[in-house]
């Protein structure tokens, strides 16, 4: 299994996804590859927030070594599920998708239609987008992993 996780600038959601989802799946045997990147490329080859990085070590998790990257339209076809934090996001990632098959590879992170807030512009809101997103990251390990 394939899966990138998908937000705007790559530094702060799409990390913690791809890290949360990455250890939690390595701690279950699974085979996966994990990977995140931003529909935007202003931080293309840095680290994660420094937000980002410290509530995960709070929480267990090191994502200090990971890197933007730009999304582009071959991860369509590299990707088996594409991850994304918000509708915005969900646009984007759809418009360089060239086919159906593409198309459905292509899902909001979270359930129920909800998006990931973007915690860019507010310190305060990373803790609780870090425990959305573990939430839903334990959520996806069981329902994927049966597949
Ligand atoms: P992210 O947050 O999409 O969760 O990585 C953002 C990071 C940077 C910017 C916007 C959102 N930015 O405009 O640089």
């Amino acid at each position: 299994m394939h899966i990138l996780m998908v937000c705007l600038g790559n530094i702060c959601r799409s990390p913690l996804a791809e890290g949360i989802v990455r250890h939690l799946a390595d701690a279950e045997n699974l085979d996966w590859t994990i990977a995140s990147a931003g529909t935007g490329d202003w931080h293309v080859g840095q680290p994660a927030d420094k937000r980002s990085i410290a509530i995960a070590k709070t929480y267990g998790y090191d994502i200090s070594k990971q890197r933007a990257q730009h999304f582009n339209s071959k991860m369509l076809e590299d990707f088996d599920l594409i991850l994304v934090m918000d509708k915005s996001n969900l646009r984007n990632v759809l418009n360089l998708a060239k086919d159906a098959e593409q198309r459905k590879k292509v899902r909001l992170f979270l359930t129920d239609d909800l998006e990931v807030t973007d915690p860019y512009f507010d310190d305060l809101l990373f803790d609780p987008v870090f425990k959305i997103i573990e939430n839903r990251a334990k959520q996806l390990i069981e329902e994927l992993k049966s597949e």
